[in-house]
């Protein structure tokens, strides 16, 4: 099967059937059953965020879609109802992201977005840190969303459009205590977001930068560390989903979520030696 790219747009919708009269369509479908025009990949689908997106572009119903996760069974469970694919396989084993992206064209012929959702955090001091960890972070969050965006991007660019929308955090803008090396692989993707989205320039192909702050997921669980800050209060992972799906409807380059965190990362920006001291004294 070819892999090569067609344009992605909105030129193909189905117009809505009318009554009657010439200008009806007889092809076309009632508007509620219109042909999906779109096409995603979201990797992460089995749980939290990235199962959230996944749920919210099934629900917009004009979206195909390939599902990426680990666990089968989750992520089968979020795919239940749809027409999706989904694609078990762990994104931090060599040659597992061409097989996502190899899979994801085959399927469905393009990719006109790439919602880049897997990853994995892990929290305590440095020092203490296993090897296996740091090599699991940086290969999950960091190499294979890279790797992805790579076997993704020159289809898009042919294409002259299509979107990609990475997962940050917050960590990676103000550098967190307890979480250095999830705060560098998230710092790294935000600075690929900008230098990337420079590059694409004129293009047709834009860069979402997605920084949440705390989400309530099985995330902190799973990274063996529970989050137990009263503050801030961690937000559902469907606020997350509606974020990406706006900020693809309207463009967006960046957006915080809640929207109040991008003050933080300003005030570092702006004032590192202040920003040190209030964080060095409120954590
Ligand atoms: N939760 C937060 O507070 C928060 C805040 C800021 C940013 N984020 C970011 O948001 C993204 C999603 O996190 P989440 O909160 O939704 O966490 P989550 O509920 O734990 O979901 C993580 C997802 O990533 C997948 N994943 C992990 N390692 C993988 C690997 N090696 N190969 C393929 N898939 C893998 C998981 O698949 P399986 O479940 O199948 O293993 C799961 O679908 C992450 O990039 C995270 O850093 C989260």
């Amino acid at each position: 099967m070819s892999h090569a790219p067609s344009p992605a747009g909105p030129s193909n919708r189905a117009r809505p059937v009318t009554k009657s009269g010439p200008a009806a369509d007889p092809g076309a479908r009632p508007a509620d059953q219109r042909a999906p025009r779109r096409t995603a990949l979201v990797t992460g689908a089995s749980s939290g965020i990235g199962a959230a997106v996944a749920r919210r572009l099934a629900a917009d119903g004009d979206w195909r879609l390939v599902l990426n996760g680990r666990d089968l069974t989750r992520l089968e469970q979020v795919a239940a109802g749809t027409s999706a694919l989904t694609v078990a396989a762990d994104l931090s084993w060599p040659g597992a992201d061409r097989r996502v992206t190899e899979t994801a064209l085959d399927h469905l012929g393009r990719v006109d977005l790439l919602v880049a959702g897997a990853g994995v955090g892990w929290a305590g001091d440095f020092t203490g840190m296993p090897r296996a960890r740091i090599d699991e972070l940086v290969g999950t969050d960091l190499l294979a969303t890279l790797h992805l965006v790579r076997g993704l991007l020159p289809h898009m660019v042919a294409a002259g459009s299509g979107r990609i929308v990475l997962l940050g955090s917050v960590a990676g803008s103000v550098g967190v205590r307890g979480e250095a090396v999830y705060s560098a692989v998230k710092a790294a993707v935000a600075a690929f977001a900008d230098a990337l989205r420079y590059e694409l320039r004129g293009t047709g192909v834009g860069v979402t930068h997605v920084v949440p702050g705390v989400v309530d997921t099985a995330f902190f669980d799973r990274r063996g560390a529970p989050y137990r800050r009263t503050w801030p209060r961690p937000v559902p992972p469907e606020r997350v989903a509606d974020a990406v799906l706006t900020a693809v409807r309207r463009g967006t380059d960046e957006v915080y979520v809640p929207g109040w965190l991008r003050l933080p990362a300003r005030v570092r920006g702006a004032a590192p030696g202040l920003y040190r001291r209030l964080a060095a004294r409120f954590g």
